[in-house]
């Protein structure tokens, strides 16, 4: 008789996102005649920049010809990406990483649940609470979180570190020990983002200890000020202890493209043992490639016309968050993020719990956001809002809010 892994039994309830989506399907089944304003999925809006298309278009027609035909795409990924990611993304940033540390994938969600493999089931991992969840179901279907505590909404064997108002929306080093640390800045659901002096505390912590880092930077191409590092190579040390996440979704409208890429150093090691060339081997054994015509995609992102494209894209959501946190500001709401990421927090008024504020938007105005408790206990009492809209939907929304 088969048995199943029945870590999956122990995961709490539906993804936080499949409720928000039966919520709303049953409201607009009740009311048919309401129009609704979606600013709760981090989903992009906008239409991938020219330069990309032409980029797909010409990929499609080399697939057309037998000449410039092309099948299965090296294990890492093709060359011709991988050395843009490392001039772009790293080398103009002064950080060296070799090309045989990036490995393309088919974006951030899937490396950020894969990246576990690699790894014991008995390491213990730290997470910001709220987080991304991703990060703990992923551990949790790999039987390293211990038990659900449904009381707590906790699980056991997890070190939460929670960002709240106090701590800046920001983490504090842990008072017990993790192995495994997940980091995501500029941050989902926050919006939040730390200086590099701050980073840094961390990557000599995770040294100091023996940890690892897992830095999600998805939303890197959103950050506004000086001091915020866009690579956590730009700290001292960190390629002996980090493993960095990329994705092209937000940066460039690939959500529904589908690009990614994790950043392994050779230098990070456990003992004698080589992360990178453990990552080498799972990613040649259980993925084929991100299709030669995105990785193309991906490349044109890098090109002069593209940068510039893709800038605009990201300047426009920034225009949008900016619009949301000024005006419910001046609406007298308590309002954080939106400066260095897509994302705005929001305490919720009146004591409302994150469901409550859902509901009463839901009825009252018909604008979905996302409850800040689907991200952990600690987002309680607050409400996340996503700058991924159209501009014209967002100044909407606020106006709606205006009628509260
Ligand atoms: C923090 C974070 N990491 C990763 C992802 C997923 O990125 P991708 O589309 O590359 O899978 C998201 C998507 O919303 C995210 O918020």
């Amino acid at each position: 008789m088969f048995k199943i892994n029945e870590n999956y039994l122990k995961l709490p309830g539906s993804y936080l996102f499949s409720t928000i989506a039966k919520k709303v399907n049953a409201y607009t089944a009740a009311h048919p005649e309401e129009s609704i304003i979606r600013l709760g999925i981090g989903d992009v809006t906008q239409p991938l920049a020219p330069a990309v298309i032409t980029a797909l278009h010409n990929a499609v027609d080399e697939m057309a010809k037998k000449e410039t035909f092309r099948g299965y795409a090296p294990d890492l990924g093709y060359a011709f990406l991988r050395q843009a990611i490392a001039d772009n993304d790293y080398k103009a940033r002064g950080c060296d990483i070799a090309i045989d540390e990036i490995f393309v994938s088919d974006g951030a969600k899937s490396d950020s649940g894969n990246i576990g493999d690699i790894f014991s089931e008995h390491n213990r991992i730290a997470v910001c609470d709220p987080v991304y969840p991703v990060y703990v179901d992923t551990n949790a279907m790999a039987g390293r979180t211990g038990d659900y505590l449904p009381e707590e909404e906790r699980w056991s064997n997890v070190i939460y570190m929670p960002c709240t108002a106090e701590t800046n929306f920001a983490p504090e080093l842990p008072k017990e020990e993790p192995d495994i640390i997940y980091l995501c800045f500029p941050n989902n659901p926050t919006g939040s983002a730390i200086n590099k002096a701050e980073l840094q505390r961390w990557v000599d912590y995770a040294l100091k200890i023996g940890a690892v880092i897992i830095y999600d930077a998805a939303y890197e191409a959103y950050i506004s000020e000086d001091d915020v590092p866009h690579t956590i190579y730009e700290c001292e040390g960190a390629k002996a202890c980090a493993i960095e996440l990329r994705s092209f979704s937000k940066n460039a409208g690939f959500t529904g493209t589908r690009l990614g890429f994790a950043v392994v150093p050779k230098e990070l090691k456990c003992g004698e043992v080589s992360l990178n060339s453990l990552w080498a081997r799972r990613h040649g054994t259980k993925f084929n490639g991100a299709p030669y015509i995105i990785q193309r995609a991906g490349e044109a992102v890098y090109s002069e016309e593209g940068k510039r494209q893709t800038a605009q894209q990201v300047a426009y959501y920034m225009n949008n968050a900016r619009t949301i946190r000024e005006g419910l500001t001046a609406l007298g709401y308590t309002v954080s993020g939106g400066v260095n990421a897509p994302y705005i927090w929001l305490k919720t008024p009146g004591n409302m719990t994150s469901w409550e504020f859902f509901d009463y938007l839901l009825e009252k105005i018909h604008v979905v956001g996302t409850p800040g408790s689907g991200f952990g206990p600690s987002g309680e009492g607050y409400f996340r809002l996503t700058a991924f809209g159209t501009y014209e939907n967002t100044l909407a929304a606020l106006e709606r809010f205006k009628q509260l």
